[in-house]
């Protein structure tokens, strides 16, 4: 990565952290394929960015289908060559849910968006970055990665892309692809303010339990992304990174059975 003809493919690119990623790649003077389910947004940015002088395109992509993941680094392939880094922002959150109410619909489309769609992504460009003998993938985890929360789905499948992180790491090292994943935490994207403005995420529990006392923003995950993939973090691959304003240690420092 570091010269204008670098590929960046991002799934999820028309909103919150995949939007700020593809800002972050394209101001950087890199090539940017977004890739999404929401096309009108897809389209606009890229065309904002295109007027910009920005390198940036949009094609469709829906990650619970195989055939459209499939068409989609067709095209990819195709029309720009092997990507240099992949994004797998695509994705969809949860509302907190017991066990025992949870639809089973929602867990298999987020279990299929989220998880499978990752895979299926990272199958899709991996074999041809794994044949140029270089690469760089970036899978999205969470806190939910981390601890027990009550978005079970999510959580569920949000441990499994550490895994699936690591496992891909160990493979596909030898060849010269690095894999890494990041965590942020309450990030203010477009899909976590509707579940603020709905009542489904209470924003002043998020300040007072991040030890910045703020959320993250979606360029601050960006920029840890972009860093990730660059030459700076050439030895660093399998690694799971939260950025996260502090919340996970605040979390277990404020639970911990004796408090000064
Ligand atoms: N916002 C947070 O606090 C937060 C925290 C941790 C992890 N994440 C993860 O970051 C990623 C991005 O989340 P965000 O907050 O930016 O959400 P967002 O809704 O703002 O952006 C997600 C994008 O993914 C796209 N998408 C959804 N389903 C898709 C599908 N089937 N095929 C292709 N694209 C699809 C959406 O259209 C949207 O453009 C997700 O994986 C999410 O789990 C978010």
């Amino acid at each position: 990565m570091g010269t204008n003809s670098n590929l960046v493919v991002i799934t999820g690119g028309a909103s919150g952290i995949g939007e700020a990623t593809a800002r972050r790649f394209a101001t950087a003077g890199m090539q940017v394929v977004i890739g999404d389910v929401n096309e009108e947004r897809g389209r606009q940015i890229a065309e904002e960015l295109h007027k910009a002088g920005q390198q940036v395109f949009f094609y469709p992509l829906n990650l619970a289908i195989d055939e459209s993941i499939s068409q989609f680094s067709r095209r990819v392939l195709e029309a720009h060559g092997v990507p240099d880094v992949l994004v797998n922002s695509g994705g969809v959150l949860q509302n907190a849910v017991r066990l025992l109410e949870m639809d089973m619909a929602e867990f298999d489309r987020l279990s299929n968006i989220n998880v499978r769609g990752t895979l299926m992504a990272c199958r899709a460009f991996g074999g041809a970055m794994c044949e140029r003998g270089k690469g760089a993938i970036i899978n999205l985890c969470s806190l939910t990665t981390f601890r027990a929360s009550a978005q079970i789905g999510y959580a569920i499948g949000k441990a499994g892309l550490k895994m699936l992180t690591e496992v891909m790491a160990a493979e596909w090292g030898p060849k010269g692809v690095r894999v890494n994943a990041v965590a942020p935490g309450y990030t203010l994207t477009p899909a976590m303010q509707a579940r603020i403005d709905s009542g489904e995420r209470n924003p002043d529990a998020v300040v007072q339990k991040s030890a910045l006392r703020r959320f993250v923003e979606p360029s601050e995950v960006a920029n840890t992304i972009y860093f990730l993939c660059s030459d700076e973090a050439a030895a660093i691959t399998g690694v799971t990174l939260p950025i996260d304003c502090g919340w996970l240690v605040t979390t277990a420092y404020s639970s911990y059975a004796a408090q000064p």
